[in-house]
């Protein structure tokens, strides 16, 4: 037999006697003891509010709050003492040692409250801290990003489509696509974390709280922006772990796509960027190996948490009204995608930070070809329209081919056999440098349209 705090319903000399195997089936404390110090907060609260409906005499409210932050400091020691065979989950570890602490009084904290509602608030309260902290880091991972540009703006490179040469970009330029994706992310983050500000507690096990406990003042005292409008509801509400697998899921495929270019990058074949040894790891049979596994790992991650989202949300499906025991199946995936997102995005602002750029390398790597289209436009601009342009400039592609040179070293009478129209400054079109600089637009690769995206994203990270 158990002290299990729920035992009194079960009758005779077995009270609360439980089955092994489905203790261990039940019990959450081994990973939802991390909320140990959300629990505290609302407990405090909680007692707060009794207070002010003189359930609880100062004197009670005092030695309950004093006794809670005992609770909490043993937590914060690792002096906690877990019982095994009898702690069910945070809730209930908690309020057994404030009552081993404080005696009777401790058995008025949970008047009217349920820990459906308390595991709600929890979770809101400890997510809430986490996702702060995730902004942070991504906002550092967004100034790397802003430095690592600016640094690396001379720095031409292949633009690719189809994972095929394309057209000329400057380096930065790829950095900062990347860069917009994360600052997409911050963005939606800022909305998911308003939309989960609303305080289940006062809600009870599924109806409402009979004595009239003071929801506003509870909210307002945990720093929520509102109180949960339905009690059915609250108990069932999950969404807020939803939105955040969800957004860690978008977050994790924008960081995935980033590892993948790295990880080709850096391959010898392109040879473009060097991932720092403190990014590496070697192999245990080949002595000349240096493999980028931080961005594998990153790479891999995205699909653990993609993972958690589908999976949790398939536990979420088809559950009746109200609490449910399914929902606690939303903790471990909420704490592991948070701690997945937290590592690799400092992982990535460790490899960027340090990554090693080889510009000599991206400009080898660029082939007059990737200037047909500029051919075109030089076209263009001599009021041929578009559609045959690129006619023409394919042609000269084709002819280059045949002859076995590249573009620019075909003779200018070649040229004007294809169109009369090519004159001697056609030479000056064979110019990776102008091709970028002419494009100039808001969001182009010029040198004027990256140091402007720079400008927007350091304004952006520092809030302006
Ligand atoms: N540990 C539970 C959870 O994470 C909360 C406890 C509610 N349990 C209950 N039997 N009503 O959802």
């Amino acid at each position: 037999a158990k002290p299990l705090l729920w035992g009194g319903r079960f009758s005779g000399a077995i009270a609360g006697a439980i089955d092994e195997l489905m203790f261990q089936f039940n019990e959450s404390l081994s990973f939802d003891k991390v909320l140990y110090k959300a629990d505290i907060r609302g407990s405090i609260t909680w007692a707060k509010a009794l207070r002010k409906l003189d359930i609880l005499t100062d004197e009670e409210l005092d030695t309950i709050v004093t006794g809670l932050q005992a609770v909490e400091k043993e937590w914060e020691e690792g002096k906690f003492v877990i019982h095994t065979s009898s702690d069910e989950d945070i809730h209930t570890a908690n309020e057994r040692r404030l009552g081993e602490l404080i005696g009777a009084t401790a058995g008025k904290l949970h008047t009217g409250r349920s820990r459906n509602e308390q595991v709600g608030v929890d979770m809101r309260l400890w997510a809430g801290e986490q996702l702060d902290q995730l902004s942070v880091i991504l906002k550092d991972v967004l100034r790397v990003f802003a430095e690592r540009a600016k640094e690396a703006l001379p720095v031409l490179m292949p633009g690719y489509t189809h994972l095929q040469r394309a057209q000329p970009v400057r380096f930065s330029h790829w950095l900062l696509s990347h860069a917009t994706f994360l600052k997409g992310d911050l963005q939606r983050l800022e909305g998911v974390q308003e939309r989960m500000s609303a305080c289940p507690l006062g809600v009870g096990a599924l109806a409402g709280n009979p004595f009239g406990i003071d929801r506003e003042f509870m909210a307002k005292d945990l720093g929520f922006r509102s109180v949960h409008p339905n009690s059915l509801c609250a108990v069932a509400d999950r969404d807020f772990v939803v939105e955040i697998l969800q957004w860690a899921s978008l977050t994790m495929a924008h960081l995935s796509r980033l590892a993948e270019d790295l990880i080709l990058f850096s391959s010898a074949e392109f040879g473009f960027v060097q991932v720092a040894d403190a990014y590496s790891t070697g192999s245990s049979l080949m002595p000349q190996k240096k493999n980028p596994d931080s961005l594998e790992l990153i790479r891999g991650k995205a699909g653990r948490v993609m993972g958690h989202a589908s999976g949790f949300l398939a536990s979420l499906k088809s559950l009746p009204t109200s609490y449910n025991k399914d929902l606690q199946e939303s903790v471990e995936p909420m704490i592991d995608t948070i701690n997945s997102v937290s590592t690799c995005l400092r992982i990535t602002q460790g490899v960027l930070a340090t990554l090693k750029i080889n510009g000599d390398k991206m400009r080898a790597a660029l082939t007059d070809d990737m200037l047909a289209t500029d051919v075109a436009d030089y076209l263009v601009r001599k009021g041929v329209p578009f559609r045959q342009t690129h006619h023409i400039a394919g042609a000269i592609v084709r002819k280059a081919e045949e002859v076995g040179v590249s573009i620019s070293a075909l003779p200018l009478e070649t040229f004007k056999e294809i169109s009369p129209l090519f004159e001697e400054d056609i030479s000056e079109v064979f110019d990776f440098e102008k091709s970028v600089e002419k494009r100039c637009t808001p969001g182009g690769t010029s040198s004027s349209s990256v140091l402007a995206q720079i400008a927007a994203l350091e304004a952006f990270v520092s809030g302006q």
